[in-house]
């Protein structure tokens, strides 16, 4: 199922929080290879390193893992300039107001897998979710059609949609699913580096509002958990009322979930319907996916951000906390932790990459 020889990709947007995981999430990949990497014009004309590192001498390389050696030395480049034609894919790390120009631009000419919400409400354009929604990757061929483009544009949800689905996910399919109440507790990576959130806004705090993100995740949970019909995507009908709070975690969305589901379902059956979600999609074995998408904790102070976050090298959701919710009809309640940078952003676009290379679609 691999592809060979290996696809040459490119990274926009690869000096920044997510496009830094897409470096990690590439190193020794077996079906890409990293072959440009663009950012602004602010980075561009310098070597990688050179270019993350601030004037001061301080390296703003923000992921654990230890900066790629094989791509430290590689040239950034103004990925307004980079020429579409040169690659086979490319992954799309950039603010959804110039991604929209970029991705544009790319994409009549090769697939963009893209982290940002430019083309993410359009009709023609799945959001992916790997092992989620994986079956709505044949609207791409709408999207080319509709075009004349060679390639698409692929975006992955929002990070912290990320998680709520893949825990929603198994109980619409199986209970279905009526209505949804979400408190987050997200992360600071997931707000980026240009602004990002500052040390004194954040520190001995919690910031109780986050621009847009209410919105976007009612919006692309019910596009994600629809289903395809024929040549669109019909979203479920299912309210959502999200709270979305920054708080002061460097990595990893927690979120408190009240679901009320479609007919009762004792709780033994919801932990088997967690634990046994996507097992066909991770016997694929593709290259970035994790063993499970799914884990469920018994210990009641579990998940922790610090704790879970890299379970599966971040690509499992943890669920814990399941019980019964009282106020909602056929209501259960649990807490969800998802990692924002890795399953929620370049690791998840990875996967998707690798999905769509193995059903012949990129
Ligand atoms: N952070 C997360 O957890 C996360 C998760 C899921 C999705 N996302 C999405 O991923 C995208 C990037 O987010 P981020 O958190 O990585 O942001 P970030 O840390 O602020 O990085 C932004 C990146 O975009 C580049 N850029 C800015 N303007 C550009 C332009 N006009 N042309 C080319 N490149 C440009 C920047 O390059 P310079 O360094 O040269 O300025 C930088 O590489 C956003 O759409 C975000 O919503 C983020």
């Amino acid at each position: 199922m691999s592809s060979s020889p290996r696809k040459k990709v490119a990274i926009l947007g690869a000096t920044g929080v997510a496009g830094q995981q897409f470096l990690v999430a590439l190193e020794n990949h077996p079906w890409f290879e990293l072959a440009a990497l663009g950012a602004s014009e602010r980075s561009a004309g310098k070597p990688y390193r050179a270019a993350i590192t601030e004037a001061s001498g301080q390296q703003r390389w923000v992921c654990e893992e230890p900066l790629p050696e094989a791509f430290a030395s590689l040239p950034v480049v103004d990925a307004a300039t980079l020429d579409p034609r040169g690659f086979d894919l490319v992954f799309s790390a950039v603010e959804s107001d110039a991604a929209r120009k970029l991705e544009e631009r790319f994409a009549p000419h090769v697939p963009v897998i893209s982290t940002s919400a430019a083309f993410r409400y359009e009709d023609d354009v799945p959001i992916l979710v790997p092992g989620v929604n994986h079956e709505h990757a044949p609207l791409l061929k709408r999207q080319q059609r509709e075009r004349g483009w060679k390639g698409f544009v692929a975006p992955i949800p929002n990070c912290t949609t990320t998680g709520l689905v893949v825990a929603l996910a198994p109980l619409a399919r199986r209970f279905g699913l009526r209505s949804v109440i979400m408190t987050s507790m997200q992360a600071l990576s997931g707000a980026g580096r240009s602004p990002g959130v500052h040390s004194m806004d954040i520190l001995d705090n919690v910031i109780p509002f986050i621009p847009k993100e209410e919105d976007k995740v009612a919006r692309e949970s019910a596009k994600i958990l629809g289903s395809l019909e024929g040549d669109r995507i019909l979203p479920l009908a299912l309210p959502v009322s999200a709270h979305c709070n920054r708080v002061n975690v460097r990595d990893g969305h927690t979120e408190c979930v009240s679901a009320g589901l479609g007919r009762p379902a004792p709780l033994d059956e919801v932990r088997d319907a967690l634990r046994s979600f996507g097992r066909d999609f991770v016997d694929l074995g593709l290259p970035s996916s994790p063993p499970e998408l799914c884990r469920v904790l018994e210990d009641p102070y579990r998940p922790q951000p610090r704790i879970d976050r890299m379970t599966n090298d971040g690509m499992t959701a943890v669920v814990g906390r399941l019980r019964e919710d009282p106020v909602l009809p056929n209501g259960v309640k649990f807490v969800v932790l998802s990692h924002n940078t890795k399953l929620g952003a370049a690791k998840g676009a990875t996967l998707v990459a690798e999905y769509l290379v193995h059903r012949g679609l990129a």
